[in-house]
């Protein structure tokens, strides 16, 4: 009798162990997939923010030199590069300088024709998922704000590559990023010093690129957010100026009655 007693009390002790083992791995949360990435000062930042335009025209210097090699930008059109402060006839240069697919030619073949300022940005074949075996890169249009942690992380990221910690390796293939999910990316390192030269012969440090490209992606992802800015702007100064014309009319109205 004792034993048993004894035995169903162990039971219960080992079930009671269980549960607090078990609830104690559950208070230890999982460790994060990836570090949070450090917040940046944004020129488009806050209600008040606007796009500073030479940091946007250098960032499409470096999206045109480098990542569009693999993203494509599929509802961005050359002509929306005017809103970067390029005139149209830029924009035209621009656009006539890419060739992009036109139908079939008289020679039964695939045929390219210049691409004109209503074009959409063209997206790469392996973009396009006709690399067999490829991680396909995604459309660049929207990545500012659907890529969880925005343009903060994306800065991160693109200055987060370095040697992993000691006992780390990345699965084959996959690149080491402190920043990606799972601190693994197939992208390989896109960005290094001086790999392009800028036009306003701003220093092209790996910073500088990042910073210039990720304000490039915030830009083609909400190219109206300035003008939506000023219109937030105008109502606001419009509803503080009705307010007190409000204020000083209520008390007109109601200033003989007691
Ligand atoms: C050599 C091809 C290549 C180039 C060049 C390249 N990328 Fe990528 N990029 C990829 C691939 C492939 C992925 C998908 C990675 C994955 O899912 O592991 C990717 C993913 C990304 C992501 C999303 C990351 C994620 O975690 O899903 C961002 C942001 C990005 N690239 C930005 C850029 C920028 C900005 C440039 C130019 C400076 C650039 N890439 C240049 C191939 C490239």
């Amino acid at each position: 009798m004792t034993a048993l007693r004894h035995r169903s009390a162990t039971a219960i002790a080992l079930v009671a162990a269980g549960i607090l083992i078990a609830g104690g791995q559950n208070a230890h949360a999982e460790p994060p997939s990836h570090d949070p990435a450090p917040h940046q000062q944004w020129s488009f930042d806050g209600p008040l923010g606007n796009f500073d335009l030479a940091s946007v025209q250098r960032g499409y210097t470096v999206y045109a030199e480098i990542c569009s090699t693999c993203h494509g930008m599929q509802h961005v059109h050359f002509g929306d590069l005017a809103g970067t402060g390029l005139t149209a006839a830029q924009a035209q240069a621009i656009a006539a300088s890419h060739k992009i697919p036109d139908g079939i030619g008289s020679d039964g073949k695939p045929a390219l024709r210049a691409a004109t300022a209503d074009d959409a940005f063209p997206t790469p074949p392996v973009a396009q998922g006709l690399i067999p075996g490829a991680v396909i890169p995604p459309d660049q249009s929207r990545l500012a704000e659907v890529y969880p942690g925005g343009p903060d992380r994306i800065y991160a990221l693109l200055t987060g590559y370095g040697p992993p910690p000691p006992g780390v390796t990345p699965p084959p293939g996959l690149f080491y990023n402190r920043f990606a999910q799972a601190r693994a990316i197939a992208m390989p390192p896109p960005l290094s010093d001086d790999a392009v030269e800028y036009p306003d012969g701003t220093k092209a440090t790996t910073e500088q690129e990042a910073r210039d490209v990720t304000t490039f992606l915030a830009w083609v992802a909400q190219p109206h957010l300035a003008e939506r800015h000023r219109t937030g702007v105008r109502v606001m100064i419009y509803l503080v100026f009705l307010g007190v014309l409000l204020f000083v009319l209520k008390r007109r109205l109601w200033s003989n009655v007691y």
